[in-house]
């Protein structure tokens, strides 16, 4: 039994799911290290009284953002066109007209603050992961290669002063350490500051099924009325909210000092309304979620059984952190999926966290289209899908498994 991460009195947590032993979802490995691979046992939980969904245990940071961290955040043209957009409108919004000051966490490889360094606007960027932060700087975005949390924030203030916004994509989840950093924003803010962040929404991964949203990065399911649990201990609020298609359903939260008095927007209350209609406060919501993932589980096995059964070949498309899940959960290993193809050079020639499917450059898979690709990346269905048009004119197949097990022909 573990504590809840947000709850300041010990208010104990029992699992609703448990995936058993889990590797670190972004940890692509070589041959020589797979006795030496680390696990740890994937539980999560729905605290009843603040309502943060989060899991029960975590691998320490070090373990996940390190030199060489996987994930590159520009490898998706989409990403880099929503980090544009939302940059135009903070411009717009939320910049004071002196001497304007951007923070980011989570910053990778610069794919967010690249746009206020290109309109010389004054921003920092806080990176742990030091391979991903120098390709930030390499950009010309200034960023602090280390963990962001209340001691960095003083840090910051002391020497650069407060800042209008403070932002952070992706990343917010991933932070054990969640009060420090809560605690640091609400220092690091100007009294009439916002804070402004998405994650992947606990809304969207119930009523989808997305169970692959849960890995060792990500610590919190966020929901407003958890995230305002949290930050009301800082006094903050969150004051607008916006529902994102990127990550496969994101939610865009926007916090403001309460002591600001900004208005909270019609959106907040229609969002707390859904949630209410979702039964994202109620525990019997995660039981039932359970049930669904483990009949999404039974389907997509069978399916793939079948597949190899008739001889006919499966390849994964995008070794994404979220596979992670699927394949482990699954014990999908090289016999139901030959291989998973995917863009990013340092994951090519290496091999499945857990399972170790062998992961392929694109080419390997474009040269010689297998009967069925296996949808891994389906939060970037969209972008994938139009650009992999010869695959389905040659008789190729995508197989789904968000929000329903299913083939596309
Ligand atoms: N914001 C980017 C990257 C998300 S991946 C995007 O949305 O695409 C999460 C990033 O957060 C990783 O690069 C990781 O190294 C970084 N990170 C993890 N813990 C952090 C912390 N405590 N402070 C700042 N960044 C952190
Ligand atoms: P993500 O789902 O965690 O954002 O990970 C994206 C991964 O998918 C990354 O390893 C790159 C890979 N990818 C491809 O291989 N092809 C693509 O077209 C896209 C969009 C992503
Ligand atoms: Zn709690």
């Amino acid at each position: 039994m573990s504590n809840c991460l947000i709850c300041k009195e010990p208010t104990p947590i029992e699992p609703f799911i448990s995936f058993g032993k889990m590797p670190i979802a972004n940890g692509f490995l070589g041959p020589l290290d797979f006795d030496k691979e680390y696990f740890f046992e994937m539980e999560v939980g729905f605290c009843s009284k603040c309502c943060m969904v989060q899991l029960l245990s975590q691998p320490d940071p070090e373990q996940m953002f390190h030199d060489n961290y996987a994930f590159f955040s520009s490898t998706s043209v989409r990403m880099a066109e929503h980090f544009r957009v939302i940059s135009d409108t903070i411009r717009r919004d939320y910049l004071s007209d002196q001497d304007p000051f951007v923070v980011e966490i989570g910053t990778n490889d610069g794919i967010f603050l690249q746009n206020f360094a290109k309109a010389n606007i004054r921003h920092l960027g806080v990176e742990p992961s030091a391979n991903v932060a120098a390709v930030a700087n390499q950009k010309g975005v200034h960023t602090l290669c280390r963990f962001f949390n209340l001691e960095t924030a003083n840090e910051i203030v002391a020497k650069q002063g407060q800042a209008d916004v403070f932002f952070g994509a992706n990343v917010m989840c991933h932070i054990l350490d969640i009060h420090s950093v809560a605690e640091g924003i609400a220092r690091l803010l100007k009294p009439n500051g916002v804070l402004i962040f998405e994650d992947p929404y606990l809304g969207d991964i119930i009523e989808k099924t997305s169970y692959d949203q849960i890995y060792d990065e990500h610590a919190f399911y966020f929901s407003i009325a958890s995230v305002n649990n949290l930050f009301q201990q800082y006094g903050m609020h969150i004051v607008d909210v916006a529902p994102q298609s990127v990550h496969g359903g994101s939610m865009r939260y926007v916090l403001a000092h309460r002591a600001a008095n900004r208005q909270v927007t019609d959106a907040v209350r229609l969002q707390v309304d859904e949630e209410a209609r979702l039964g994202l406060q109620n525990p019997s919501t995660f039981q039932k979620f359970r049930q669904n993932v483990e009949r999404s589980r039974e389907e997509l096995v069978k399916l793939l059984q079948a597949i190899r059964d008739q001889g006919k070949r499966v390849v994964g498309y995008a070794a994404t952190s979220k596979s992670t899940t699927i394949t482990n959960y699954c014990q999908l290993d090289s016999e139901l999926v030959e291989f998973i193809s995917d863009t990013t050079p340092l994951k090519q020639g290496k091999f499945s966290p857990g399972m170790h499917i062998p992961v392929r450059s694109h080419a390997d898979f474009s040269q010689n289209y297998p009967d069925f690709a296996l949808l891994f990346g389906w939060n970037h269905a969209q972008e994938i899908m139009a650009k992999e048009q010869a695959f389905v004119q040659r008789g190729g197949k995508w197989i789904v498994y968000v929000p329903e097990v299913k083939v596309i022909a």
